[in-house]
């Protein structure tokens, strides 16, 4: 019998389910920011530490340990955490015994350093060194500070169950690859994350299944760099060539995964995040149309339209490569979104190649977007070698200028949606209204419509009547 029971917690008036596992007497409040893989990693660091006695918490008040989960992709990130350490603090004048630890990018980049600059600090561990977790623990409870930021070539905590946490009960992440190879010149992740290596497809088609048998309706797949995914037995992508010639043709690309997991699991919807247009190819965009599970849905980051600015990020595509891999995706898949990644200023970005990536987007028309001014890094190639000289202001009114370009655009995207019917799947209620479902279509553009008798996780097909810039408006048909 299994000894975990599902507990629900009402979080701004949405309904969020939590595992707790009976017996454990010890609370730990784990906190993430960054990246959906930071989210996932807590999921595994709290099925680790529910083996060590604690469940997870949504008071900090009650907390023995805390956890935060950091990012360090721009300096913004790392400040936010700084600012939380603040309010630890506060808290732990309340309840001394509490202890507090540094997991993700910020642990891995700091290391030690952590522990002098801020005192508030037990514990520093790296997203490679979760597993010892309960080792770090028992130093702390001895008294003494505990730091493990090792990077592996292996883990990929493929056996771990993620415990999942703030979850609708409808979509879950499901790991696939750790780490980067590609060294983008302003990217702090391969330092803090290691090398790439991919997961055994055996375990990620089991996590799913135990998904889909407590009835989740979605998964996303997760990598950094997720089209680059290779399993050849285990071990860094970037020594594949080395491995023995039955491991190289046997081994499994992501169009394959792709494959054996939209035919394993035809009810449920799959998605998958983040692709690097150099690691995109046909074979997955042509499996992407072939099953109808599959959204139809691609992130695709472009950082810049110009094609001086992608040499020096040292990405490995022209401008016109890229449009080219947008028209393959249009001829085979014409009602695909497409999301970008853009970032302004980067190191001698001048206004001419600013103007590409506002015509870039021009092409492009992309359905949602995520944009950053360029924020340097210690550390990574763009800091030792090149200067960060577009000055702040500069990068904000550029930032400003491909924010109002792709509000137009996804208000654009969405306003195709008026008149037809899609099919939305229910995860919760609508934030702005309790008597709203919302969900999201295949394409990923969220709707919101009137309750009826559904419940969340059902399939539902509404008709949309209307759209603003982010959400389309409809009713059930
Ligand atoms: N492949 C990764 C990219 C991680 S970083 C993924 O899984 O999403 C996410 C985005 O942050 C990047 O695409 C880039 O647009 C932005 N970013 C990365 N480093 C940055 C920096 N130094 N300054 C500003 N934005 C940055
Ligand atoms: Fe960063 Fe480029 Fe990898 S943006 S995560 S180095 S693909």
């Amino acid at each position: 019998m299994s000894s975990e029971k599902i507990i629900e917690e009402k979080k701004q008036g949405q309904a969020l389910l939590t595992q707790q596992k009976e017996g454990n007497t010890k609370k730990l409040y784990i906190e993430s920011y960054g990246c959906q893989m930071n989210l996932n990693d807590s999921e595994i660091v709290a099925s680790i530490l529910s083996e060590q006695g604690y469940n997870t918490t949504h008071l900090l008040e009650e907390a023995d340990l805390v956890l935060v989960n950091t990012c360090s992709i721009r300096e913004k990130a790392e400040q936010t955490v700084r600012k939380r350490l603040e309010k630890y603090n506060a808290i732990k004048k309340i309840n001394p015994t509490m202890k507090v630890g540094v997991l993700g990018c910020m642990a891995e980049r700091l290391k030690e350093k952590f522990l002098e600059e801020e005192k508030i600090v037990d514990l520093v561990v790296g997203p490679d060194a979760y597993r010892d977790l309960p080792n770090l623990l028992k130093e702390v409870s001895e008294g003494r500070d505990a730091v493990n930021v090792i990077l592996s070539k292996e883990e990929t905590y493929a056996d771990v169950s993620p415990v999942r946490l703030n979850s609708n009960g409808v979509s879950a992440f499901v790991s696939i690859t750790r780490g980067c190879d590609n060294m983008c010149t302003f990217c702090v992740v391969p330092f803090t994350r290691g090398r790439e290596r991919s997961r055994d497809p055996k375990s990620i088609l089991e996590e799913i299944k135990e998904l889909y048998t407590k009835n989740y309706k979605e998964i996303t797949l997760l990598g950094q760099n997720v089209d680059s995914y290779l399993w050849y037995g285990g071990g860094l992508k970037k020594d594949f060539k080395k491995a023995s010639e039955i491991a190289q043709t046997t081994a499994v690309d992501f169009a394959q995964l792709l494959n054996m997991v939209a035919i394993s699991f035809p009810k449920m919807r799959i998605r998958f995040s983040t692709s690097n247009p150099q690691d995109m190819n046909l074979n997955v965009i042509h499996t992407m149309a072939k099953h109808k599970n599959i959204c139809k849905y691609i992130h695709l980051p472009v950082q810049s339209g110009s094609t001086s600015v992608l040499k020096r990020m040292n990405r490995q595509h022209t401008r016109e490569e890229y449009m080219e891999l947008i028209d393959n995706i249009r001829k085979i898949i014409p009602e695909c979104a497409l999301s970008q990644d853009l970032m302004t200023g980067f190191c001698g970005e001048t206004n001419e190649e600013h103007q590409e990536t506002l015509s870039l987007m021009e092409y492009v028309k992309y359905d949602f977007g995520f944009m950053f001014a360029y924020s340097e890094r210690p550390g990574t190639p763009a800091a030792k070698k090149m200067e960060d000289n577009v000055p702040l202001s500069t990068k904000k009114k550029r930032l400003a200028e491909i924010i109002l370009l792709q509000q137009q655009h996804s208000l654009y995207r969405l306003k195709k949606f008026i008149g037809k019917t899609v099919e939305i799947l229910i995860e919760g209620t609508s934030k702005k209204s309790d008597n709203h479902w919302k969900g999201r279509n295949s394409q990923n553009a969220v709707a919101v419509f009137p309750k009826g008798n559904e419940k969340i996780g059902d399939f539902v097909n509404v008709y949309i009547e209307d759209c603003t810039s982010a959400t389309l408006i409809g009713k059930r048909i």
